[in-house]
């Protein structure tokens, strides 16, 4: 089967069952175009939440389906590819987290939402990259905090904020690469171009890099946005190159470079037309998150939304 007939195929099947496909933006282009909504990790959890349909199909890795299980235990999540992990989701384990608050019972532990359920289910309040600044402000000043498991968005976060804030040692294979050396070698090849730089990156909490004035530190969601509110013409995108997908879509007069086309997230681009067809037809693989640990993992995440609702 050719790919117009898969992409036919998969939007005749979504018609006949319920379904939503929820894609992440680096996932791969032609899955993307077929997503009824692409967004962000938050985005996409904020869509887990709110969907009436039956039938979550989610394009992207377990992490995210497992959000989406948590949130909606009613539907059906299914991922078309159970392979599809994280290299920060597999950082950590919900052991890790018990350890650090028998020595530190006040503590309050924020997890990234790239976890597992079980981490979830020992964690007081997760964030995503769109939200973590705003998650640590909500926490009460003179708490220590335990930020698991991306050390890089942590660093950049305490900076930021100035709290006091203990790291875990995890990375993103993805965002390790982009190291202050590389984007700013790249950002000479490009003088009048604006940076937008994931704060998952190596580089994002290097002065260096985030005081440059042209520089923006921004989730997938942001860095869209940003796009359409700069006067730039050219950007430097310091991210999974899948996002420049819907860039050049929204955009086509901009110009965007990627800091390395080649540096793909090998988990979500195991999302592929035919998995995504064989997932709807067989309805599998289905993510379903454990009842006992789904409802000690659910307020981690119900009160990141709240905040994000501008509940919290
Ligand atoms: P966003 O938080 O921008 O979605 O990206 C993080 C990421 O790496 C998703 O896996
Ligand atoms: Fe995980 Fe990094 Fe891939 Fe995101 S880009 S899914 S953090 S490995």
């Amino acid at each position: 089967m050719d790919r117009e007939r898969l992409a036919q195929e998969i939007r005749k099947i979504k018609r006949e069952k319920d379904v939503i496909i929820l894609a992440h933006f680096y996932t791969d282009p032609e899955v993307q175009d077929l997503a009824d909504y692409l967004g962000d990790s938050l985005g996409l959890s904020q869509m887990a939440a709110n969907t009436e349909a039956q039938i979550i199909l989610f394009c992207g890795v377990k992490f995210m389906a497992e959000t989406a299980s948590i949130i909606s235990p009613s539907k059906r999540v299914l991922l078309p590819d159970m392979t599809a992990g994280c290299s920060l989701a597999e950082s950590i384990k919900a052991t890790d987290i018990i350890a650090w608050r028998e020595k530190n019972p006040d503590g309050v532990v924020v997890s990234y939402v790239n976890t597992t359920a079980e981490v979830k289910a020992q964690t007081d309040i997760c964030c995503t990259s769109a939200n973590a600044i705003e998650v640590i402000k909500s926490i009460p000043e003179g708490k220590k905090i335990f930020f698991v498991p991306d050390k890089h968005l942590a660093s950049y976060v305490k900076i930021m904020t100035g709290r006091d804030i203990e790291i875990w040692d995890g990375d993103c294979c993805v965002h390790e690469y982009y190291s202050t050396k590389l984007v700013l070698e790249e950002a000479s090849n490009y003088p009048d171009a604006e940076l937008l730089i994931h704060p998952e990156s190596s580089c994002s909490h290097d002065p260096e890099i985030y005081k440059k004035p042209n520089s923006y530190i921004l989730s997938t969601t942001g860095m869209i946005k940003r796009v359409g509110e700069s006067p730039a013409k050219q950007f430097l995108v310091v991210t999974e190159p899948g996002v420049i997908h819907q860039m050049k879509k929204l955009y086509p007069d901009k110009e965007f470079i990627p800091c390395d086309i080649y540096n793909e997230c090998l988990q979500m681009r195991k999302i592929t037309l035919r998995a995504m067809l064989t997932s709807l037809q067989e309805e599998i693989y289905e993510v379903k998150v454990p009842e006992d640990v789904r409802v000690r993992a659910y307020p981690s995440i119900e009160k990141m939304l709240a905040i994000n609702l501008g509940k919290g």
